[in-house]
């Protein structure tokens, strides 16, 4: 069907194109392109007393321009949508031919208390992510994607939701340009691109087999996206040799039964106008595979190992996406990256190294690696003068035991820090819960035969909470946080905006505890 709508008119509609790197950008609004271009529409679920359909602001424009067309087909073609259902319609418009509706949710959702995040913000990701793998599947290469009342979350649903790791395959998804429809919320879209793709990186480097993603390539390829997108930033790729000179015992004991040589990553972001701001340093665990070592772990499921790096891969993202956003704060990221294996040079239970603070470590389970490779890189943390000391690690089973992946565990010595960090994270729907780091714990791992400190509890119980005492053994900052990431690791089908795989959580949260954070110090200036 064709409408007799002119052109011109329809170019009234308008089409925000922005670039989005690794989907193509087209601006053409031709009939050439119309073929297979989509539109997405939200759509909000009836309020009880309502008897009208409610659109989105885009959703009536565009009903509008097809003389109320799609308000009927909706009517005629099933009960309402429900949150992040979809219903596509073909046809309607000369310049879209498949246009997708897609529920919203209540229009008045917002923040909730019990769930600890906007649940409106949270509604527009999963509608829009669905909505856009549908026209995915159909092979369709250009949206134009409905702002919904809140571009941000919009681009989020739409970047995050496209994204699959195809490198390896011949056979590659389609892939699609996503645009904003309409016009005025240019901003709040390119940030929702932004932040996206800041996650999308990070599952990237997840997702990547362990053959692949190695120390060295690792620290390449998070240079190589320093180098993209802004010039105040330094790239250190350490070697071996650095690490022996640093003293870093406890994080060399765990490389030497690798092959593989072990770097130490650190990067640098020099955003703020005061070149003296102490930063903001983050550290990640970079496991690039996780094999136990001696302590072996059991074969099923070892290759979600290749994930142990998540921690790194976190934090870079976060200060690539920084520099991108070219936030006036000084950031500073720290990676130990090494694989952890048996071998005859491996790490045998009942070791003791010692690590660069001069404390002795028994190494009791050469799979508490994690809590090794950290302590050194915390101790190096803290000759930067920090601000702030956040380190992320998917460092237990036991962290996934306590909250599945539903919150990134949050071990703090500053309530200060905490709510920062909570609050950031009600913003994003990437949630973050605050775990205890009592003297309880501390006590069982520094009853210690041969050390000074036992890399294992003397119990089993409480493993996330005994792993974060051992880190706070070499912390001396006030404002330090401990994030425990094992639990949100990977996704299945929890978060309905990512497909299954590697997560890449909490990027989106991170980024925007520095929006946070930059606010503040220009407040304060
Ligand atoms: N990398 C693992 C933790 C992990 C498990 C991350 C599952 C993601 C998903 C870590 O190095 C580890 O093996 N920890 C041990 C500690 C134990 C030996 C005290 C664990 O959790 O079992
Ligand atoms: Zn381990
Ligand atoms: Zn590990």
């Amino acid at each position: 069907m064709r409408l007799p709508l002119p052109l011109p008119a329809l170019r009234r509609l308008g089409a925000r194109s922005l670039a989005c790197r690794g989907f193509s950008a087209s601006s053409s609004r031709g009939q050439s392109t119309a073929m297979t271009k989509g539109l997405i529409l939200g759509i909000y679920a009836k309020e009880k007393d309502a008897d009208a359909l409610q659109f989105t602001r885009a959703g009536d424009t565009f009903d509008k321009h097809v003389s109320g067309k799609l308000r009927e087909l909706l009517a005629l073609s099933g009960p309402p949508l429900k949150t992040g259902k979809t219903r596509i319609f073909y046809g309607l418009h000369q310049d879209f031919p498949s246009v997708v509706v897609t529920g919203l949710g209540k229009k008045t959702s917002g923040i909730d208390e019990l769930e600890n995040w906007n649940e409106g913000k949270e509604n527009i990701r999963v509608a829009i992510a669905a909505a856009c793998r549908q026209l995915q599947d159909l092979e369709i290469t250009s949206v134009e994607v409905d702002p919904c009342g809140d571009a941000q979350a919009a681009a989020e649903g739409a970047i995050l939701g496209l994204y699959e790791f195809d490198e390896l395959k011949q056979k590659k998804k389609t892939v699609i340009s996503a645009q904003l429809y309409g016009s005025g919320d240019d901003e709040a879209w390119h940030k929702g691109l932004v932040f996206a793709k800041g996650q999308n990186l990070a599952r990237y480097l997840m997702e990547s087999p362990a053959n692949e993603m190695t120390p060295t390539k690792f620290a390449e390829k998070v240079e190589q996206e320093l180098k993209k997108v802004n010039n105040s930033t330094t790239v250190h790729i350490r070697p071996k040799s650095w690490i022996e000179d640093q003293e870093m015992g406890a994080f060399l004991s765990v490389a030497k039964g690798s092959d593989e040589p072990p770097v130490f990553l650190e990067i640098h972001y020099k955003g703020s106008p005061n070149a003296d701001d102490p930063p903001v340093v983050f550290v990640g665990k970079g496991i690039t595979f996780d094999s136990g070592g001696i302590s072996i772990k059991p074969s099923a499921n070892m290759d979600l190992m290749r994930a142990d790096m998540g921690g790194a891969a976190t934090i870079c993202s976060t200060i690539i996406t920084a520099a991108t956003l070219n936030l006036p704060l000084n950031l500073i990221g720290l990676a130990p990256l090494c694989e952890n294996m048996p071998s005859g040079k491996a790490n045998k239970p009942g070791d003791v190294v010692r690590a660069k603070n001069g404390k002795t470590i028994q190494v009791d389970n050469t799979d508490a690696e994690g809590r090794l490779i950290l302590s050194d890189a915390l101790c190096y943390a803290h000759t930067f003068n920090p601000k702030v000391i956040i380190n992320a690690a998917t460092l237990t089973g036991a962290m996934d035991i306590a909250l599945g992946s539903a919150a990134t565990g949050v071990f703090t010595n500053s309530s200060w820090l905490w709510t920062k960090l909570f609050e950031a994270s009600t913003e994003t729907g990437d949630r973050m819960w605050r775990m205890p780091l009592f003297e309880h714990y501390t006590r069982q791992i520094v009853d210690c035969q041969l050390a000074d400190i036992n890399n294992i509890g003397k119990y089993r119980s409480g493993g996330a909470c005994t792993a974060a005492a051992f880190l706070k053994e070499f912390v001396t900052h006030s404002k330090w946080a401990h994030l425990d990431i094992a639990g949100v690791m990977t996704n299945k089908d929890e978060v309905p905006y990512l497909k299954k795989g590697m997560s890449g959580r909490p990027t989106r949260t991170l980024v925007e505890f520095l929006v946070r954070m930059s606010k503040d110090n220009e407040n304060s200036q």
